[in-house]
C-alpha cells in the first residue's frame, strides 16, 4: 500500500510512537470516548476525523493527561503514560495544542513562548528553538512584545502551535487548528504542520473537522463517531470512499443528483 508521501504503509504499524488501546473516558456518567484503539507511526501525520461531539477532544485530552481514562492504555515510545500528569507527559515528549488556542492573553508573545519551554533547562537550546519558531512565524517575531490577547484568531493559533514547539516534542497533538480561520490562513497553518513533520521530524496527531485539508496532508486516518472508531485507512483510500466523500467532503456521487443520496444511511453503522 502506498501513501500520499509515497511511503509503504504496513497494515500492522511497524514502529508506533503512540499506541492507544481500548481507552474509555467519562465526564461523570457521560462517556466521551467508548473504547478507542489507534496507532501512530513515528514520523507520520495521522488524522482523526469526526463530527461535533464525536470524542476528538476527549481523545487528545486523554493522551496528554488532561483527563484520565477509566479503562485502557496509552503507550508512548514503549512506556505506559495513561493517568500520568500532563506535566510528566509533556516532559516525556508529547505536546498538546488545545482546541480554541488558549494562549495566555495578558502575557506577551515572547512570554507565551517561554512558558512553552518551562520544562527545559537548556538555555542555548531554548534560544535556538525561539529562533526556529520566529523563522516559521516571522509575524510573531514582529509582535513579540505585544500581549497575546491583542493578536487575531489566526495569529493566536500560530502562537499556540509555536508554544507547543518550544518543548521540542516528538509527538504533537493538534486539536482543530483550522477552526474559525480564513481559507488562506488554513492553508498557511497546514503548510506549517507539514514543514514541522518534514523538517523537525515531529510526529503529528491531527484532529479535524476540515476533512478535505486533513486528508490532503495526513498519511493515515481514523474516523470517529459517537466515541468509537468506525473506519481507518490510508488517506489516499479514505478520500476515495463514498461515505467519506458524501459525509465528510460534501461530494455526491456522479449521476446521483435528485436521488436524495444525502439521506442514505451510513454503511459503517
Ligand atoms: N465538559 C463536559 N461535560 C460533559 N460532557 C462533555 C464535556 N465535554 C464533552 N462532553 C461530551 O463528550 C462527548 C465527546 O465530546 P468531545 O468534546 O470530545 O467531542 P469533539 O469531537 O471534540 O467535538 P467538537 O468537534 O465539537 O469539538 C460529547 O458527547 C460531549 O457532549
Ligand atoms: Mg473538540
Amino acid at each position: 500500500m502506498t501513501t500520499s508521501s509515497g511511503l509503504i504503509w504496513e497494515d500492522d504499524v511497524a514502529d508506533p510512537i503512540l499506541s492507544v488501546s481500548n481507552i474509555e473516558t467519562y465526564y461523570g456518567p457521560i462517556a466521551g470516548i467508548r473504547g478507542i484503539s489507534l496507532d501512530v507511526e513515528a514520523g507520520r501525520i495521522v488524522t482523526v476525523l469526526g463530527a461535533n461531539g464525536a470524542g476528538k477532544t476527549t481523545l487528545l485530552k486523554t493522551i496528554s493527561g488532561a483527563m484520565d481514562p477509566q479503562k485502557g492504555t496509552v503507550v508512548f515510545e514503549g512506556r505506559e503514560i495513561q493517568k500520568q500528569s500532563p506535566d510528566r507527559i509533556m516532559r516525556a515528549g508529547i505536546s498538546h495544542v488545545p482546541e480554541g488556542r488558549e494562549v495566555f492573553p495578558f502575557l506577551t508573545v515572547h512570554e507565551n513562548l517561554i512558558m512553552g519551554a518551562y520544562t527545559r533547562k537548556d538555555k542555548a537550546g531554548i534560544q535556538d528553538d525561539m529562533a526556529l519558531v520566529y523563522d516559521y512565524f516571522p509575524l510573531l517575531e514582529a509582535r513579540s512584545r505585544q500581549h497575546a490577547g491583542q493578536l487575531s484568531g489566526g495569529e493566536q493559533q500560530m502562537l499556540a502551535i509555536s508554544r507547543a514547539m518550544m518543548s521540542r516534542p516528538r509527538l504533537m497533538l493538534l486539536d482543530e487548528p483550522s477552526l474559525g480561520l480564513s481559507p488562506i490562513l488554513v492553508g498557511q497553518i497546514f503548510e506549517i504542520i507539514q514543514r514541522l513533520n518534514r523538517e523537525q521530524e515531529t510526529t503529528i496527531l491531527l484532529v479535524e473537522q476540515n476533512a478535505r485539508m486533513a486528508l490532503s496532508v495526513a498519511d493515515y486516518g481514523y474516523v470517529l463517531e459517537v466515541g468509537r472508531i468506525v473506519m481507518e485507512d490510508t488517506c489516499d483510500r479514505l478520500r476515495e470512499k463514498e461515505d467519506i466523500k458524501e459525509f465528510y467532503l460534501g461530494m455526491k456521487e456522479a449521476g446521483a443528483r435528485g436521488k436524495r443520496r444525502w439521506k442514505k444511511k451510513k454503511t459503517w453503522r
